[in-house]
């Protein structure tokens, strides 16, 4: 159900775009009228991402990620126009009853339902059975690493029967066919007498960012180290392992209140976390930390705290994940404490609550955890491995901005590589020297931008395509422009640019006046297929500086568009084809003659 336009016009007014981005970006800030943030759409490392409020939009000028504060939210959490439109009504706290005139219902992939249907069933038996006779030893177990019943149901654990072709025969009766069963990933349906590959094991459901179970992990009850600790479920339509984060649908509702994540290798972990009374905690459930965990995670806006375990394979681990956030310029430090080398599970079964309360907020930031982490490993011995730690922590240092802190931080390095702080100081200096030069071609300046997709256009047409351009311009600032356009122009045969005049006339006419951030959610609604472009190409041009009204630009673009169109149809084969067709089809056909004569030149190359 499409949402009314009236209720967006109105979630518009309320939602200022620098305030939502905000809740997202904590890199937003005031530059000139302007406000700019690192682009998170992107490998951003200076704000590139520009938002402007009078106008209510924003544009990113290395990615071209452009649009108003949906096109943000939909972009940025990877979700439909709709659900954008109800995530920014969250973000403001503003409800209205046209939100809820029919239940909303997450559009997903017809194909999937029968499997989530499927798991879901699934789900619900493993539950059951964790209250069976037979689930005595999940119960006991789960007694025995103090998990209560709070615990149980908050994170829906569940056990799987020993008899595991009765499971599949259940989803059967259910009226589940061996390939939704198998799509489910517990068993394969290729092999003689399909049973649960989970069975006699705890059950953890996995579930995604909206809480819907996609997969399981299952322990061993006993302590037979010849069986795997966990199964998990292989890859499936609906579970790939490595865009989940256990626990975040629950953790993402109190880590914005928090202002913080902690980020753990595994279930019990987050388990002894909650004990603890700490909600904010995802697992990894490795210790392998993907572009999609690191989106996960920046969509949270919240500083991240690292908790691997301390053991040497969970410390080399977190040297990795440094490195991977300071890349996606992401907030974050390390609970460090020297010398303990077990979990965060392990510390509370052992010493007890307080203790590991202690434990987890005894944080370092990055750079002396790397210290302490050199510090600890004996083989830095030779010149060659003390170099690449100087090297390490070159940018962190340069990027200091009180120099006394760069001096602190000199002289531990220099005790920890043995180097003297003057030699490590003019390392530094050549490092930061050299970073200068390769930085300066690293953003295309937004000229640049307009110049290359200019270029795109056959050289025939630059002219038509620069006077419609600035017609566009005029059309998006004012309503007299469009009036005009309608009187004399009529038509454009780029046809983007026809779309979006389309759109222009369709908005003025039932809106009455031209508004680009409004006309921006105007198109994200509507069905047409390229409208991203279209979209990019409307913020790009209202983003341009002082667009303002001009009569006399106006009448050059006629003169020129009509002498270029004269030109272009007076080719015999489109005269032709153009004769007795509305201005609209003249338009389409002459757009596309002209993409077809530059295609077949470009092939004849
Ligand atoms: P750990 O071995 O640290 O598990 O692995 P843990 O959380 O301490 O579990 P307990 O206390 O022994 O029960 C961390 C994570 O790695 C994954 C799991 O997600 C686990 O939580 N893992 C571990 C597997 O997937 N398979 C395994 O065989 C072992
Ligand atoms: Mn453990």
């Amino acid at each position: 159900m499409a949402i009314d336009f009236d209720l967006i016009k109105e979630i518009k007014s309320r939602a200022d775009i620098v305030d939502v981005i905000s809740s997202y970006l904590p890199s937003v800030q005031k530059k000139g009228r302007n406000f700019v943030a690192i682009c998170p759409f992107h490998d951003d490392h200076d704000p590139s991402m520009q938002i402007n409020k009078e106008k209510q939009i924003f544009n990113c000028f290395v990615c071209h990620s452009s649009g108003d504060v949906f096109s943000f939210v939909q972009k940025y959490d990877k979700c439909t126009f709709e659900e954008a439109v109800r995530k920014v009504c969250e973000i403001i706290n503003f409800d209205d009853p046209r939100l809820h005139k029919k239940t909303y219902v997450r559009p997903v992939d017809q194909n999937l339902v029968p499997i989530y249907n499927c798991i879901n069933e699934l789900q619900k038996l493993y539950v059951y059975g964790l209250t069976t006779d037979e689930g005595k030893v999940a119960r006991d177990y789960l007694d025995n690493r103090k998990i209560n019943d709070e615990q149980r149901a908050k994170f829906s654990l569940g056990y799987a029967i020993n008899d595991g072709k009765m499971t599949i025969e259940y989803l059967k009766q259910k009226g589940f066919s061996l390939k939704n069963i198998e799509d489910t990933g517990i068993a394969l349906a290729q092999t003689s007498g399909m049973a649960d590959h989970n069975s006699g094991r705890l059950i953890f459901p996995i579930k995604d960012q909206n809480g819907q179970v996609v997969g399981f992990s299952a322990r061993r009850l006993n302590d037979n180290n010849d069986e795997a600790k966990y199964v998990n479920s292989p890859e499936t339509k609906i579970f790939t392992k490595g865009n989940i984060l256990y626990n975040y649908n629950l953790a993402k509702q109190t880590a914005k209140h928090d202002g913080f994540i902690y980020v753990v290798e595994g279930f019990m972990d987050v388990f002894a976390f909650d004990t603890i009374g700490i909600t904010s905690v995802v697992a990894l459930m490795s210790t392998k930390l993907t572009k999609q965990h690191i989106e996960l995670l920046r969509r949270l806006g919240v500083e991240i705290r690292l908790c691997l375990d301390g053991d040497k394979p969970g410390q080399e681990a977190m040297m990795k994940l440094m490195s991977q956030l300071d890349e996606a310029n992401l907030p974050y430090r390390l609970v460090s404490v020297p010398g303990e080398i077990r979990d965060p599970d392990e510390i509370l079964k052992q010493d007890g609550e307080e203790k590991l309360k202690s434990f987890v907020t005894t944080l370092v930031d990055p750079f002396n955890f790397a210290i302490n982490y050199y510090q600890n490993i004996s083989h830095l011995g030779s010149v060659d491995d003390r170099k690449k730690v100087v090297a390490h922590f070159a940018p962190t240092i340069s990027n200091m901005k009180s120099k006394l802190e760069q001096d602190d931080y000199i002289f531990k390095l220099s005790e920890v590589t043995g180097f003297s702080s003057g030699a490590i100081k003019e390392y530094i200096r050549d490092y930061v020297k050299s970073s200068k030069g390769s930085s300066e071609d690293s953003g295309r300046s937004f000229e640049e931008y307009r110049k290359e997709i200019d270029n795109e256009i056959p050289k025939e047409m630059r002219r038509l395509a620069n006077a419609e351009k600035l017609m566009l311009g005029q059309m998006i600032v004012s309503k007299e422009a469009v009036d005009y356009f309608n009187q004399n122009i009529k038509y454009f045969i780029i046809e983007d640019y026809r779309i979006l005049s389309n759109f222009i006339n369709e908005f003025v006419s039932a809106n009455g006046d031209i508004d680009p951030s409004l006309l921006v959610s105007f198109i994200s609604e509507s069905e047409v297929p390229n409208k991203d472009e279209i979209v990019s190409l409307l913020t790009t041009f209202s983003f341009e500086k002082d667009k303002v009204f001009n009569p006399q630009i106006i009448r050059d673009c006629k003169s020129a568009i009509v002498e270029e169109r004269d030109r272009i149809s007076s080719r015999s084969q489109l005269r032709q084809a153009l004769e007795g067709k509305t201005p609209r089809d003249k338009a389409r056909l002459a757009g596309d003659y002209i993409a077809y004569t530059n295609k077949n030149k470009n092939k004849a190359k």
